[in-house]
């Protein structure tokens, strides 16, 4: 896989006209220049980095005419690096997800607003239960653990992640969310695909609600420059996008209660398989496929059933 290129071309810089120059001018600069690098929201980018280095909420900068040149300079700087299409986040070193504030940067995947959905999902399926059990497979940065303990106050929340440098951020982000929610987060390393693995970390048969947004990409896909400076296995999934999905399945049935339901975030051409690999589990009932606003499949949903072998315990893997 190639990534596209970020094209970039010299756009004059405003005139430093004095030691203030003004928002307006430097904002129309930072819009272009984003412009013929290909991002996809300028104005909005351009917007968000100067709200960063001056501090301010993005929505303060419609009452500031002029910064001095110090903030122009800095701003200029995370302009060249977004126009390099590095992501908006990693220069910012945050992202928010839902109620959350993460601290992202490299080593960790960027959570994405269409993860959203399922986080809004997984509040619904959790509020309505007497303390729930949570389990984030796939945690990342702890996007969905963390907003989900915010969200629900009772959750009690598992996050499993594979990879040493996306745990030192979900570890980070779990302790930044604040005692109370920390002391309901537990984060395991671990791999979601390893069955013996997770029977031994995890509520076997006790979870009454698991989330999973895993690296699904099918390996040939075309990505945009900024998804190069995500980790790679936090992004494909293998040629079919089902690498991680196929085994996780086992490791969710095995963890849900008969009842409690799976909510799995995939790629939008692989919402079929996904629905298939599920079904052929025999153990979920109820699958469902959800689109997202813009009518793209973006997961899929399904409850536990009780299955013969669950009467004798422990059901084969
Ligand atoms: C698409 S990211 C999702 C991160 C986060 N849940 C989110 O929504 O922003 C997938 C995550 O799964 C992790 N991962 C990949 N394979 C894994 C495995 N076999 N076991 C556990 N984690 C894995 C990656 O390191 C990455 O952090």
């Amino acid at each position: 896989m190639t990534p596209r290129p970020a094209t970039t071309g010299p756009v004059s810089q405003p005139e430093a006209s004095d030691s203030y120059p003004r928002v307006i001018d430097e904002l129309r600069w930072a819009q272009t220049v984003l412009s013929v690098a290909g991002v996809e929201s300028p104005r909005a980018d351009a917007e968000w980095l100067l709200a960063s280095v001056l501090g301010v909420e993005r929505g303060r900068l419609a009452v500031i005419d002029t910064v001095d040149t110090d903030v122009r300079d800095r701003f200029r700087g995370a302009i060249e690096r977004r126009s390099r299409r590095i992501p908006l986040q990693h220069i910012i070193g945050t992202a928010h997800f839902g109620p959350a504030e993460l601290t992202v940067g490299p080593g960790v995947f960027i959570p994405r607003p269409e993860t959203e959905f399922l986080l809004e999902w997984a509040a619904a399926q959790s509020s309505s239960l007497h303390r729930p059990a949570v389990v984030d497979l796939c945690s990342g940065s702890g996007a969905l653990a963390i907003a989900v303990a915010l969200m629900v106050p009772t959750a009690r929340v598992h996050a499993v992640e594979k990879s040493p440098a996306a745990l030192e951020w979900l570890r980070r982000n779990v302790s930044r969310a604040g005692a109370e929610v920390a002391s309901r987060i537990t984060v395991h390393a671990g791999d979601v695909t390893d069955l013996e693995q997770m029977r031994a970390l995890l509520p076997v048969g006790a979870v009454d609600v698991v989330v999973a947004n895993p690296p699904y990409v099918p390996s040939a896909a075309d990505v945009a420059p900024e998804v190069y400076h995500d980790p790679s296995d936090a992004v494909f999934g293998g040629a079919d996008g089902m690498t991680v999905i196929g085994p996780m399945l086992a490791v969710i049935a095995e963890l849900l209660r008969p009842g409690g339901v799976m909510g799995l975030e995939h790629d939008d051409s692989t919402a079929a398989q996904v629905m298939a690999a599920v079904d052929s589990t025999d153990r979920f009932g109820d699958v469902r496929a959800h689109t997202d606003l813009t009518g793209r499949p973006r997961f899929v949903t399904a409850r536990r059933v009780a299955g013969a072998d669950d009467a004798h315990g422990r059901m084969a893997g």
